[in-house]
């Protein structure tokens, strides 16, 4: 007999996983869609796969996930619009092929960048993709502000999450918008995105949804400063969302071990069952829950923070349902 389908025994309205165009066949084909019920392109629409030159836009690889996901029924994420990394170069150039520098010229090119990129991806899979990472990252909790300094927020101030917002939501009204970041447990930082949050939506800007990216590991966080995350947005009246979620087996970046000792492994479980138990008690305050990936045969943390095999999923290298599997399908 099979092991139950994730998505039909969690709560949540989605229950998604992030996944590229080679994931979609075989047994990893297979796991996808029997276990989610959403799927978000892990790279495949940001900027520099979209638009890595003006003007020239790419859309056959988000194509592949999307068609491949509809035609199972399921919802699709966007990831992400703006973001400081994976950019082209190109985008924070002037007429003249100079970094721009913060003039009142150059941030009325740069909207007009974010305008047009907007436009024509968001645009594309307007009746396709139900929620949209808009802006990503945005907040950086060591400055006074709590706003990052990333050349968007150098060139145009908070005028780039405004215009990203209002032309997605022009695009397609009925997305839900998401701005997303991680580390959000965190107080100082998850007090900083709740400020900027609770702005832009009295100032109108149309916010729908904090999300959370949950790339947390196997101590940390505790419950209690998880539940506190969730409740602080309470509120607000915002959607929440679990965008990017995995447990790393590691704790710092000295650690690298050659297979997954059985006790991390167990640590691990156990951090995903207190976790989602707390998800659980807020399901009606939170739309969806997606997994950074599927198994640990392939993993982003293989390479960050440094280069090492890390095991952060539910399914093991061999594709087989780990103890994290069993924590996630019941939680209490
Ligand atoms: C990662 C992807 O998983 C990698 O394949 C890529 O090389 C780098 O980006 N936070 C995010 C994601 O918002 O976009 C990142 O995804 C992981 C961290």
């Amino acid at each position: 007999t099979d092991i139950p389908a994730l998505r039909d025994v969690v709560p949540f309205r989605h229950f998604g996983v992030a996944a590229e165009p080679a994931l979609l066949y075989g047994e990893h084909g297979r796991l996808l869609d029997r276990h989610f019920s959403s799927i978000t392109p892990g790279s495949q629409l940001k900027w520099d796969a979209t638009e890595p030159a003006e003007g020239a836009f790419r859309f056959t690889e988000p194509d592949t996930l999307v068609d491949w996901a509809k035609a199972r029924g399921k919802a699709i994420r966007g990831h992400t619009l703006v973001w400081h990394q994976q950019t082209p170069d190109w985008v924070f150039k002037d007429p003249s092929g100079a970094d721009m520098t913060p003039t009142a010229e150059n941030k009325a090119l740069l909207l007009h960048r974010i305008e047009t990129h907007i436009r024509a991806v968001v645009g594309r899979y307007r009746d396709d993709i139900t929620a949209w990472d808009v802006v990503n990252e945005a907040v950086d909790e060591g400055q006074p502000d709590g706003l990052r300094r990333s050349r968007w927020f150098e060139i145009a101030g908070l005028d780039y999450i405004r215009t990203a917002f209002r032309v997605a939501h022009e695009v397609a009204p009925n997305a839900k918008l998401v701005i997303n970041d991680y580390n959000t447990n965190v107080p100082a930082k998850r007090d900083r995105l709740y400020d900027l949050v609770s702005q832009l939506r009295a100032e109108g800007v149309p916010v729908d949804a904090v999300g959370h990216q949950m790339h947390v590991n196997v101590d940390w966080p505790s419950a209690a400063e998880t539940e506190a995350m969730i409740t602080k947005f309470l509120p607000l009246g915002v959607d929440q969302q679990i965008t990017e979620m995995d447990v790393s087996i590691y704790t710092d970046s000295n650690q690298s071990y050659p297979s997954p000792p059985a006790a991390s492994l167990l640590a691990q479980a156990q951090r995903y069952r207190d976790l989602f138990a707390v998800f659980t008690r807020y399901a009606h305050a939170i739309s969806s829950v997606t997994f950074w990936g599927l198994a640990d045969d392939s993993t982003w943390l293989d390479t960050f923070p440094v280069t090492r095999k890390d095991h952060p999923l539910l399914f093991d290298t061999r594709l087989r349902a780990k103890d994290a599997f069993w924590a996630v399908a019941d939680p209490s």
